[in-house]
């Protein structure tokens, strides 16, 4: 597929085809893209905990959500993805790597960072992801864990501490599903975002 194509078509997918599994090529090649995401002095503290088993998803869901939601058509549509990829961000491998000597940051002192380049890195890799899955001709959706359940969803998967969960990559063939309402604003004009040269001149064109 095109890039502008791959870039134009991906739209977050929140209803998936339950019977149809991603291969595990896909998967990998979903995975493998993501690793080329840049990050900040090539620190790649990031780690990707990938549930496709149904009972693994299972335990992710009920760690995840209320029983009360079980109803709810955003989590029924999500469950039927085959294929979810928790991204986590690891802040120490960054620590770490800014405190070697070509970067000189020995004192650790997180005040010095003008972004979290983690999760900043850690997103990047997510939408590698979505883009690898579009590309692929399947759908994918990048949500939040709720901060309450954060706790929960570590211990149920063993996650070490030290790893903060940036989001989740759903994946699988796309069924249609219910356009987000937050769509209705409409995407910002360039007008509006942009500031030639300077804050006010806006892009004309
Ligand atoms: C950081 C981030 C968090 C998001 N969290 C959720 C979420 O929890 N649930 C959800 O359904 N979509 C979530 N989304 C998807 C956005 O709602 C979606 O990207 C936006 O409405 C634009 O739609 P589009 O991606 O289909 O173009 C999230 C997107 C981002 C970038």
């Amino acid at each position: 597929m095109e890039f502008q194509d791959v870039v134009r078509r991906r739209r977050m997918v929140r209803n998936y085809d339950p019977d149809r599994p991603v291969p595990p090529a896909v998967r990998d090649l979903i995975l493998r893209n993501a690793l080329h995401a840049p990050s900040a002095g090539f620190s790649q503290g990031w780690a990707f905990l990938v549930l496709e088993q149904p009972e693994d998803r299972a335990r992710f869901w009920e760690r995840t959500t209320d029983p009360q939601s079980a109803s709810d058509s955003w989590l029924s549509g999500m469950r039927t993805a085959p294929l979810l990829i928790l991204c986590l961000s690891h802040k120490d491998s960054y620590l770490e790597r800014y405190a070697r000597a070509d970067k000189g940051w020995t004192d650790r002192d997180q005040a010095r960072w003008a972004a979290p380049y983690w999760d900043i890195d850690t997103g990047f890799a997510a939408l590698l992801m979505l883009l690898t899955a579009v590309d692929q001709d399947l759908g994918a959706c990048f949500f939040g864990v709720p901060r309450e359940k954060i706790p929960a969803v570590l211990e149920e998967f063993g996650v070490p501490d030290g790893h903060t969960p940036v989001g989740v990559v759903s994946v699988g063939y796309r069924r249609p599903g219910r356009r987000s309402g937050s769509l209705k604003a409409g995407r910002r004009p360039l007008a509006d975002v942009v500031h030639m040269g300077h804050w006010g001149a806006h892009h004309v064109g």
